[in-house]
């Protein structure tokens, strides 16, 4: 790319706001912020290991998960970014238990934002890429400052959805329904610069699988199946030849999917149906980036931007990626005896 023709991520969504007369300033003012919020994590990121911020801070979240230092400073880094502009009426993150209200002395606004501050928080002390997801939805109730029903959407009420990835670079990949692009941020201009216009998952895709094999045993026989067929099926089914790449941070992995295609796998199991992965701001967001890129995301049956959501941290199984990788699980899975 020529040094002169920089594309920065707030002209690109200035220009892509041009194209939802509907929208308003205040939904491109959110994507501002989440990038900014963005820069200011990836900073606290890249110092981690010089910084006595790795570590569990000793508490543990919602999901009874002890909770890194680096989510904390996540968590306060995208709620202060956000609490004062008067664009949301209220927020919902990982590590709050209920809906994050906008303080009193500040406006509400039109808005919800939903968001995983710090994605694949075991890796942080490995130095293994982490991420933050986020997605925007507007409000549908009359209730000024929220309500549960502005939350409680489904993934196709998604106005844009977005992810992080704090790897090799800082990337933020965002899509307001107009393709899926991607951002590299060049910390010595603090600017995240297109570097991925128009993103596409690649067809045919790679032939790569990513799932956790230590829950084998507790997997269904038809999700059994399905990775057998991966390992050892054959060619004209679809099968064999296969690699399996886990970072085991569902952001990362996403990325590298949406990248090269294949498939990313969560399954439900014996023990845990519903699977691990959170329906609301990890899930739902990766499949509106993923469908705008040609793929597809299903919780094994349904399209997961069509379930409607009965609470803030419902887990949901997860497959997610190529469109045929995805329609061939479930089918597997539909079998009898999966
Ligand atoms: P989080 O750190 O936000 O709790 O998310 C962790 C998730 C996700 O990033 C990843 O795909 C998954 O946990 C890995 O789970 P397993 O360790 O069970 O494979
Ligand atoms: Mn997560
Ligand atoms: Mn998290």
């Amino acid at each position: 790319m020529s040094e002169t023709h920089i594309v920065t991520i707030d002209r690109h969504i200035i220009e892509h706001e041009r194209k939802h007369p509907e929208a308003r300033g205040a939904f491109s003012n959110i994507l501002t912020d989440m990038a900014l919020a963005a820069k200011v994590i990836s900073r606290k990121v890249n110092m981690a290991g010089l910084m006595d911020i790795l570590g569990a801070a000793g508490s543990e979240n919602v999901q009874g998960e002890s909770v890194q230092k680096l989510d904390v400073f996540a968590q306060d880094a995208i709620y202060r970014a956000m609490d004062h502009t008067g664009d949301l009426c209220c927020m919902v993150s990982e590590e709050w238990e209920d809906i994050i209200p906008i303080p009193e002395k500040f406006p509400a606004g039109d808005y919800v934002l939903v968001f995983d501050p710090l994605d694949g928080s075991s890796n942080i002390d490995v130095n293994v890429s982490i991420g933050t997801v986020f997605a925007i939805l507007r409000k549908v109730s009359n209730e000024e400052r929220g309500s549960m029903a502005d939350c409680l959407q489904p993934g196709r009420k998604q106005l844009a959805a977005g992810y992080v990835v704090y790897g090799s670079s800082t990337m933020l990949v965002y899509t307001t329904g107009n393709g899926v692009h991607g951002f590299t941020l060049d910390p010595s201009i603090g600017e995240f610069i297109l570097s991925h216009p128009d993103i596409r998952i690649p067809e045919p895709p790679d032939r790569i699988y990513s799932i956790n094999e230590a829950y084998t045993p507790r997997w269904t026989p038809g999700m059994k199946r399905f990775i057998e067929h991966l390992k050892f099926g054959d060619e004209e089914s679809g099968g064999g030849g296969y690699s399996s790449r886990y970072i085991g941070s569902l952001v990362s992995d996403f990325h590298r999917t949406l990248l090269r295609g294949g498939i990313f796998l969560y399954p439900g199991d014996r023990e845990n149906p519903s699977g691990k992965l959170r329906l609301l701001y990890e899930a739902s967001p990766l499949a509106m980036i993923a469908e705008q890129a040609g793929g597809r995301a299903s919780d094994g049956r349904s399209n997961i931007l069509d379930i409607q959501p009965e609470s803030l941290h419902q887990r949901t199984p997860l497959f997610l990626g190529s469109a045929g990788l995805v329609g061939a699980v479930e089918r597997f899975l539909s079998e009898e005896g999966s």
